[in-house]
């Protein structure tokens, strides 16, 4: 027994030396928070399955700016409730499209908060698709026309960051080529490269209003069973001009964080998504599992994967708890 010469629990003994080893860490620096945004007037409304998360009106987000800029998280999310829906999902590329609007506010009032803005249609379309739907399937191209329009609309309005989600096969070299035509080549792109078709969205759906009418996302939203198809979007979108490719959801695909940091060594965004978020909270809710301690975990393990940062409904409880 005398002959174990490596004993791991030697640097295990106190804090003081777990501090010393400790080979990743959160800070406010790694987080950006998902906001959804409507229409109105002193509106704030609980999402039901993601309590704690709410849809908001452009005076109470602009609340929410505040304590994040006060917690120093750098930056959000904008996703967007329109008034009024329709096929093409026209208010995504209005120049006073809600996003539009509440990102112009924004950067008024907060000019050093990043503002990222969702660049998709589901939430915008009558059918709840991400794109033009027409014969039972979304026109890639056609799509991309909107897309086009979109970008240059967002990056008008004042966005620091766009952000597509829609999973159509030549977006960011549209979104490129549209931001680089307008002036607004200083523009960053922040692509959802490897964004898989997942039950993990379902509370999101309700908290955007974006659910299809009909059938489901698989022919645009990448199989779960793929790890190679991964890497090649996001070796596209690299190629298109992205400067930062997200891996979405977090916590079911770590592997594909981990692979597309050790293949591309580019910055990478996590984001883990509504159902994730969900899941701690109703389970801490029942006292069936800790939630700082879930929570933490749960982020630092995205971080040891390989994501430079990390999209989070958790942001603000993760900062609080940093700071205890
Ligand atoms: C829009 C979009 C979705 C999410 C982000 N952007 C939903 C979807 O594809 O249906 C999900 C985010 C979350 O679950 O937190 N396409």
């Amino acid at each position: 027994m005398n002959e174990i010469i490596y004993r791991p629990r030697r640097l295990r003994q106190n804090e003081n030396f777990r501090r010393l080893i400790r080979e990743t860490s959160l800070s406010a620096n790694d987080f950006i928070y998902p906001l959804f945004v409507m229409p109105g007037k002193n509106i704030k409304k609980e999402v039901s399955s993601m309590p704690g998360v709410y849809q908001m009106s452009i005076d109470n987000i602009l609340e929410e700016c505040k304590e994040l800029s006060l917690l120093n998280i750098p930056g959000i999310i904008l996703f967007g409730i329109p008034e009024k829906k329709d096929p093409l999902g026209s208010e995504a590329y209005s120049d006073e499209g809600i996003i539009q609007k509440a990102t112009q506010e924004i950067k008024q009032h907060y000019p050093n908060l990043l503002v990222m803005t969702d660049l998709c249609f589901c939430e915008y379309t009558s059918h709840g698709h991400c794109g033009i739907f027409e014969n039972n399937d979304v026109d890639n191209d056609k799509t991309l026309e909107l897309v086009f329009k979109t970008a240059i609309s967002q990056a008008k309005a004042g966005s620091d960051i766009i952000a597509p989600s829609l999973m159509m096969d030549n977006m960011v070299k549209t979104i490129r080529g549209a931001l680089d035509e307008t002036g607004f080549s200083n523009t960053p792109i922040c692509a959802y490269s490897a964004k898989y078709s997942s039950a993990f969205y379902g509370p999101f759906r309700q908290a955007a209003l974006s659910s299809p009418m009909q059938g489901d996302r698989k022919t645009y939203q990448m199989d779960p069973a793929n790890s190679e198809e991964a890497m090649r979007e996001i070796m596209l979108d690299l190629d298109e001009g992205a400067d930062i490719v997200m891996i979405k959801p977090a916590l079911s695909y770590l592997d594909i964080i981990r692979r597309a940091k050790e293949e591309f060594n580019v910055p990478i965004a996590a984001y883990s998504v509504s159902g994730e978020y969900s899941m701690i909270k109703a389970s801490a809710k029942n006292n069936w599992i800790n939630e700082k301690q879930a929570v933490l975990e749960s982020h630092l393990s995205m971080k040891r994967a390989g994501a430079n940062f990390i999209i989070t409904y958790f942001a603000k409880d993760l900062v609080n708890y940093l700071n205890e």
